[in-house]
């Protein structure tokens, strides 16, 4: 498969890609390895940006991805929910040549459940507000759709503590199991619903030499 990296700097309307973060080896390259294993059809995001996240984990798997839908309120760049479609579009056309799964963009993550008509995701990626109350407000919508997976991005940040913090607030409010991998100056929590899965994610991780984060 060829290095996320090297496709990046084939789409029309990635920036950054010389930042550190950008050639981190366990950051982006490690999504497609995540989507090569949960080999999600239904896709949801919150947070897309340009779409760095949404094409890594698309490049590890994608022909299973049959729906993805995405919000994000262009805070951070003006117009970046069109460049994004413009860069999976790209993505298709150059690197797979095949037409893109179906693909669906709002500014709200509160404005997705209600696209979704009951269809449950495979995956969840929560990495959009980043307030303490937004992302419990993010985490609960993700929860509402009955997602298989919710993954959650910068929740070992120390300079913006406060994801980590919601996160683990709202694990122990609702009890839910989870762990933790270790990515570039970040890493991202996992929520599997999945009930029995043999073997259990965190062991599929690990045995596909993702790093997993363990509590002290
Ligand atoms: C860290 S960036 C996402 C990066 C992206 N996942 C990637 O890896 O390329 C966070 C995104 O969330 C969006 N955002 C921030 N607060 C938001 C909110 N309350 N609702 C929707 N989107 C929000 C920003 O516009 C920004 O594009």
């Amino acid at each position: 498969m060829l290095d996320i990296r090297t496709v990046f700097r084939g789409l029309p309307a990635l920036d950054m890609l010389d930042q550190p973060l950008m050639q981190a080896d366990n950051l982006y390259p490690v999504l497609p390895k995540i989507a090569g294993i949960l080999q999600p059809k239904v896709y949801v995001e919150f947070g897309t940006r340009l779409g760095h996240s949404l094409i890594a984990l698309v490049h590890g798997s994608p022909q299973s991805f049959e729906r993805i839908l995405w919000a994000d309120n262009e805070s951070y760049v003006p117009g970046s929910n069109e460049a994004a479609a413009k860069n999976l579009e790209a993505y298709y056309r150059d690197f797979q040549r095949a037409l893109p799964p179906q693909y669906t963009f709002r500014s709200s993550p509160a404005e997705i459940p209600p696209l979704l008509n009951g269809l449950k995701p495979d995956l969840v990626y929560v990495d959009g507000d980043h307030s303490y109350d937004g992302t419990i407000r993010d985490l609960e919508i993700a929860y509402q759709i009955g997602p298989k997976v919710i993954m959650v991005d910068d929740v070992r940040v120390p300079q913006d503590p406060q994801i980590g913090e919601a996160v683990r607030t709202w694990s122990a409010s609702h009890g839910f199991p989870h762990f933790e991998i270790v990515t570039f100056e970040r890493n991202m929590t996992f929520f599997d619903f999945v009930p029995d899965r043999m073997p259990s994610l965190d062991v599929q991780f690990r045995n596909a030499g993702i790093e997993l984060f363990e509590e002290a």
